[in-house]
């Protein structure tokens, strides 16, 4: 694969895929966008003809049955997507798909399965582990944790109320008149989730996804993670949760607020000291998160006489970048080179099984 471009087949021409992904991977150099699927034909000739793809299929099942196809990135309703993921996966095309992977433990096991046995390689799109802010913070927390500059690491907490995600983004949205197709969601929820709460469910899951990757992602934490309590409103969404990851206490606050940014971020406490990140909204083109270092200094900071304290904003480089753009560009060099996904699906499954865990113990306080 390394020689010649990857051949990508995109499916569901929806909002997101026109927003973000479709015009990435239209212009990544070593990729070649040959084909788009989707299932409402008018919304699908409208955004082929948008970004000159020249052959677009009428579903998934179409378009992985093209030789040509390398690789397929997909975008599709919360549980359908990981259905769609599957059925490439089978047919042996690697997958960049949205997240979440699933909405259950065992709808990823069934998608995971099919990746193993075939071969192919799936990466779930975790775009905050592709914030050079993020990526900043990582690299901190990991040389505290390593060197102990600033004591032991005590305590995380991380936010989200949200806000305004979509920021004024004005790419043009070519619409359907065709209704969506139905999505099989209920049949591929938890068999213990109460049918009533299917839906708080599914949206606290997708939306806060991002935040308990991120938590892991920060502590380097793989699938070392575990709720100790859950304190919802009976909304099913508002409220607070405490994990241990990585042996460390977690406090995880989740609401919504009507807010012209975006209201999400996370601290990494120590004894001596903070890292914080504070994610930008996510469709604001080219923002990168703010990270925030204090420090205390008992001896002194050198070439400061007097100074046992540091507050500082270092700057992530790259300054300016998209973490859409970023993750498209990994998918792709991984490909090439065959190195290992960053948020590969095996590591995604530890998400998918927190919110299960989530919800039981809070409904079965
Ligand atoms: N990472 C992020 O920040 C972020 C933000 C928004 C959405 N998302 C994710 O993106 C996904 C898609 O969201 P969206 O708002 O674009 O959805 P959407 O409903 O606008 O688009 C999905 C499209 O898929 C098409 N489709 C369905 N089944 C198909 C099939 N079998 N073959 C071909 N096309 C098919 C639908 O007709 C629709 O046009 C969601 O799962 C969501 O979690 C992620």
């Amino acid at each position: 694969m390394s020689e010649r471009p990857i051949c990508l087949g995109y499916v569901g021409a929806g909002f997101l895929a026109q927003s973000v992904h479709l015009p990435h991977f239209a212009a990544l150099p070593g990729c070649r966008l040959l084909a788009l699927a989707e299932v409402r034909r008018d919304l699908g000739e409208q955004v082929a003809a948008r970004h000159g793809i020249r052959r677009l299929y009428p579903d998934h099942h179409a378009l992985v049955a093209d030789p040509e196809i390398d690789a397929v990135a997909v975008s599709a309703p919360y549980a359908l997507q990981g259905e769609i993921a599957r059925d490439c996966l089978v047919a042996g095309k690697h997958v960049f798909m949205e997240k979440p992977l699933a909405v259950s433990v065992a709808q990823a096991e069934r998608i995971l399965a099919a990746a193993r046995a075939s071969g192919a390689r799936l990466m779930v799109a975790m775009m905050k582990r592709y914030d050079p802010g993020n990526e900043l913070a990582h690299a901190i927390v990991a040389d505290w944790r390593r060197t102990g500059a600033a004591g032991p690491l005590t305590y995380v907490r991380a936010h989200n109320f949200a806000g305004d995600w979509i920021a004024g983004l004005d790419v043009p949205l070519a619409r359907s008149s065709e209704p969506p197709p139905p999505a099989p969601t209920v049949e591929n929820l938890p068999d213990w989730l109460p049918p009533e709460r299917g839906p708080s469910y599914v949206n606290y899951l997708q939306q806060y996804v991002h935040n308990l990757d991120l938590l892991r992602f920060l502590l380097d934490a793989g699938d070392r993670a575990r709720v100790r309590h859950a304190d919802l409103d009976p909304d099913g969404h508002t409220g607070v949760v405490t994990l241990e990851i990585d042996g460390v206490r977690c406090l995880f606050e989740t609401g919504n607020l009507w807010y012209h940014r975006l209201d999400d971020h996370t601290q990494v406490y120590f004894e001596r000291g903070w890292v914080r990140t504070l994610a930008p909204p996510p469709l604001l083109r080219n923002q990168v998160a703010e990270v925030e270092v204090y420090q205390c200094h008992p001896d002194g900071v050198p070439g400061l006489p007097g100074v046992h304290h540091t507050l500082s904003h270092p700057q992530p480089e790259p300054r300016w970048a998209w973490p859409y753009k970023r993750e498209a560009e990994h998918f792709l060099e991984c490909l090439r080179t065959g190195a290992p996904f960053r948020s590969p699906g095996e590591d995604a499954l530890t998400d998918v099984r927190l919110f299960e865990e989530i919800y039981r113990t809070w409904l079965q306080r």
